[in-house]
């Protein structure tokens, strides 16, 4: 039997790709990857490496990711002001959760490159009108015709430039740094202005008080910067175009993006996509769902990592709120057992959507709230590390999940559901959210009453009266 890694495996191209879009005409996608391979990579390897050794320390406990942005970024929705409220809204989050976890809180943006979306069926039909799914703004177009819905491989290329143009965005506000102080006053005033906010107003002043202690005692300039861009692999024409082999190093990494991950659908331990992404030195992250087996868990983790070279893998955990709790732990507990020191992350947005009334695909805040603690829970009752979050959000003051502290219903969906995949979280609701995770981390010094207390009392306030039972 081949093996599956190393010298000899078989190449990703001879695999199945899963999701690969029927690209039309395959001169057409070869002239398009032809000119990508001559184009420059948009992340340097140090920056990669960079970040996997920050994720070495979240698989120690010793570091807290925040991954975040969009479910779909779009071609025609890329500004300066969405790509900063974005960033914004990570480094605000970042403010609270840096004080409630004390570690460093490692800021990732599902950014500069989340183009291309797996979908669960290939077509679409409206009015008994049947049509090629919406893949991402990277292969069609969202608009419902034939002309749209044909992939286009000349949209590889616009990705590429879109990616570029964010991560430029992104990297002069790095240059530029943010203080602290000014995020925390931004927070300060959402915390006055929520009905939630009397809430969080011992913790904001506890961080003002942390802040005010620092200044006091002559303390590090207090500014945030670093953010790294992420995005789902899922095209592999474009990541392999991308991809750069230095003979000197002997290392290959993928230059689209600082981090990628492997989706839920595309996770085969043989198929193409863990091909290729074993071939890859980038830090990856693979999306866990409900039917992910431990087993299967093992078989990824001897796949994409078998030096277990810590910070190298990220297991995104999507199990939906109702069974984070009891399909977690077996998961974990395999894993550790075997050493490899993945770092564990919830995303506790994909396995909670639904439809609402309306017909809008929606997600709850609360579910979202419970998905979090169960994950939270599991680890502590296993000594493992909750090593981080990954959600879809936006800064804008979008209405796709209900509830939060402004108790969003199924009937403001429609005021502002913009999304062209899954609903994101607000602003707003990403900071509500944030807050109360603060309160998981530790009860004590974030002024909360007790964990569970903090999570029902969230609920009970983001509950809405049309939500169904
Ligand atoms: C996503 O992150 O948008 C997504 C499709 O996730 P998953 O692969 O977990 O379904
Ligand atoms: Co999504």
């Amino acid at each position: 039997m081949l093996p599956l890694t190393g010298e000899g495996a078989p190449h990703w191209r001879t695999l199945v790709a899963h999701q690969r879009p029927e690209w039309p005409s395959p001169a057409e996608l070869g002239d398009v990857t032809d000119h990508l391979a001559a184009l420059p990579p948009l992340v340097t390897p140090q920056e990669c490496d960079t970040l996997t050794a920050q994720l070495a320390q979240a698989a120690e406990g010793k570091a807290f990711l925040l991954q975040g942005g969009d479910c779909a970024e779009r071609f025609d929705h890329l500004s300066t002001r969405a790509i900063h409220g974005k960033t914004r809204l990570l480094q605000r989050m970042a403010v609270i959760l840096t004080y409630a976890s004390s570690v460093p809180v490692v800021k990732v943006g599902r950014m500069a490159g989340q183009y291309a979306k797996p979908r669960s069926r290939p077509t679409e039909t409206v009015d008994g009108r049947t049509l090629p799914v919406y893949r991402g703004d990277a292969v069609n177009g969202i608009g419902f015709s034939q002309a749209e819905r044909r992939p286009d491989p000349a949209r590889l290329l616009r990705m590429y430039d879109a990616s570029r143009h964010t991560l430029d965005v992104m990297r002069a506000f790095a240059r530029d740094g943010t203080d602290l102080r000014q995020l925390h006053k931004e927070n300060q005033d959402f915390v006055s202005r929520s009905p939630a906010g009397a809430r969080y107003d011992e913790l904001a002043s506890r961080i003002g008080q942390a802040l005010s202690f620092n200044d006091a005692c002559g303390g590090l300039p207090l500014r945030t910067t670093e953010l790294f861009a992420s995005h789902e692999g899922l095209l592999l024409d474009y990541e392999a175009a991308l991809t750069r082999h230095n003979p000197r190093s002997g290392r290959r990494y993928a230059g689209s993006g600082h981090m990628l991950w492997i989706g839920d659908r595309t996770r085969q331990p043989d198929g193409a996509h863990v091909a290729y992404f074993a071939t890859i030195d980038n830090p990856i992250a693979v999306k866990v769902g409900p039917a992910t087996t431990p087993e299967q868990a093992l078989a990824l983790i001897d796949r994409l990592d078998p030096d277990r070279r810590p910070g190298r893998l990220t297991f995104i955990v999507r199990m939906g709120a109702d069974r984070v709790r009891y399909l977690l732990p077996e998961l974990v507990e395999k894993v550790t057992a075997s050493g490899a020191p993945v770092v564990w992350v919830c995303d506790p947005m994909h396995g909670n959507t639904f439809e609402a009334p309306g017909g809008h695909k929606t997600r709850r805040f609360d579910d979202i709230l419970a998905e979090v603690a169960g994950f939270f829970d599991v680890h502590k009752a296993l000594g493992t590390h909750a090593g981080g979050l990954h959600l879809e959000l936006t800064g804008e003051d979008v209405t796709e999940c209900v509830g939060g502290g402004t108790d969003l219903g199924f009937d403001d969906l429609h005021r502002r559901y913009e999304s062209a995949c899954d609903p994101r979280l607000n602003g707003g609701q990403a900071l509500d959210l944030a807050f109360l995770v603060a309160e998981m981390f530790n009860p004590e010094a974030t002024g909360a009453v007790a964990p569970d207390a903090a999570v029902n009392g969230a609920a009970r306030g983001a509950r809405h009266s049309n939500s169904p039972a």
